[in-house]
């Protein structure tokens, strides 16, 4: 079964970079390092990269297989896979979360955008923290000026998910993704030579295993699922645009390997200068907002700094939030016959409309922040999880998986990672959400 009119990836740099750039996003550059200090520096890294490994590398993998076997958007894919079964649920709660996500993650990622023009003014230089707080707290209680960041976030983003695949979506990734990579890399030598390095290198490395316990493996979990933009069908989408002659295996592991670089990377970048300000590292969404300016308005340089650190978060939260709304385009192009033009504008429309609460009032933002990342994405990869382990037969499963890795070492261990160490960890995942573990 193929779909040329679709579109499709012009080859697998493209979709690993696309891929990588739905992953890479906000997740990475303020949550990550947030937590990571939260939960012992180090000793949480190397539990990160467990997760990501056991539980992000297979979820990844199975998403890349159900796109690619069906061409399909999620909720296509699951009908064309078992028609007339209740599995097309988890295509629809993808496409719900999708809608979810991006109307509450486009109105951070629009104070990214305010943040970049606060930078281009010079706004931050010679201000002092309390002037800097009122920045944020200026920026917190303008409705409209929220709305309008909101607004040009998804015009940014319908302008290119309207291109289509290759010429919209690959070559946007293209663009922002090296760019990303240099920004965040000159950012890193920056931050290494300031007064803080080595206390927030010694913050970041120094082990403080005490601090891991069964709490810090969920959030590891948690954050591992978020950051690779699993659990909706964002991946099961990109994977519907990929030839038959790419390989899960290490198009999965480029696409968790970059994403976890990432994520590490910022957190050089963000912990020597938060130490080197003497500032609280645990401060949560406001760390980037609130606390890194602070740092900027002090250090030499530090317009162009502070202008480098949210541009490279804008092309970061971009790239993420094309693939959210891409999620939906699919879904309606592909199976209402819409064109790509009416579908970009008309979905991008109504998630603006339903953005508009979250810029209203933070506490919305939060409400939806929680409903997506503790119940919609954990509940959706769960599913695909299974569906894939369970609701596929064996034959299925291995012959979509040998058209471009015919390894039986490989698809013996992912089975069983998929079969029984995804659902078991996810399961886990729930019971700690509903206060039963
Ligand atoms: N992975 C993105 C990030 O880390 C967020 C995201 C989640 C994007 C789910 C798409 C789907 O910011």
């Amino acid at each position: 079964m193929q779909f040329p009119s679709r579109g499709n990836w012009s080859g697998a740099v493209g979709f690993v970079l696309a891929a990588m750039g739905s992953a890479v996003g906000l997740g990475n550059v303020w949550r990550y390092p947030y937590i990571t200090g939260q939960y012992g520096g180090a000793a949480f890294i190397l539990l990160y990269i467990g997760c990501v490994l056991a539980i992000g590398v297979p979820l990844l993998m199975a998403e890349f297989l159900i796109g690619r076997k069906t061409q399909r958007n999620p909720v296509g894919a699951f009908r064309a896979l078992r028609p007339g079964s209740p599995w097309v649920l988890t295509g629809w709660l993808g496409i719900v979360a999708g809608f979810v996500i991006l109307s509450y993650y486009g109105v951070v990622a629009g104070w990214v955008l305010h943040y970049v023009y606060l930078s281009a003014i010079n706004a931050f230089a010679g201000a002092s923290p309390d002037q800097i707080a009122a920045m944020f707290a200026a920026l917190s209680s303008n409705h409209i000026l929220q709305i309008f960041w909101l607004m040009i976030l998804m015009l940014l983003t319908i302008g290119v998910v309207v291109r289509g695949v290759s010429s919209g979506i690959e070559t946007g990734n293209k663009i922002m993704m090296p760019l990303l990579f240099v920004l965040l890399l000159g950012l890193m030598v920056y931050a290494a030579q300031t007064p803080g390095a080595a206390t927030g290198l010694d913050f970041l490395l120094h082990p403080k295993w005490e601090k891991l316990g069964p709490i810090a493996v969920l959030e590891a979990l948690g954050q591992a699922l978020f950051s690779l933009s699993l659990g909706m069908g964002a991946m099961i989408t990109y994977g519907s645009y990929l030839s038959r002659d790419t390989s899960l295996v290490k198009c999965s592991l480029f696409v968790a390997a970059g994403d976890t670089l990432v994520a590490i990377l910022a957190g050089f970048v963000v912990f020597p200068l938060v130490f080197s300000f003497g500032l609280e590292p645990s401060v949560g969404p406001g760390l980037i907002f609130q606390t890194m300016p602070i740092a900027f308005a002090q250090l030499p340089g530090g317009y162009w700094v502070a202008l480098a650190f949210f541009v490279l978060l804008t092309f970061a939260a971009l790239t993420s939030t094309i693939s959210l709304l891409e999620v939906a385009c699919a879904y309606f192009i592909d199976e209402q016959g819409w064109s790509r033009r009416r579908a970009s504008w008309t979905l991008g429309g109504a998630i603006f409309l339903l953005g508009i609460p979250s810029a209203l009032g933070g506490e919305f933002l939060d409400f939806m922040d929680s409903l997506a990342t503790n119940y919609l994405l954990p509940c959706g990869a769960l599913l695909i999880a299974l569906f894939t382990g369970w609701g596929l037969s064996h034959n299925e499963r291995r012959t979509e998986f040998y058209l471009a890795d015919a390894s039986t070492v490989r698809f013996r261990g992912w089975s069983i990672l998929i079969r029984f160490v995804t659902p078991v960890a996810l399961v886990l995942i729930f019971l700690h959400q509903l206060r039963i573990l």
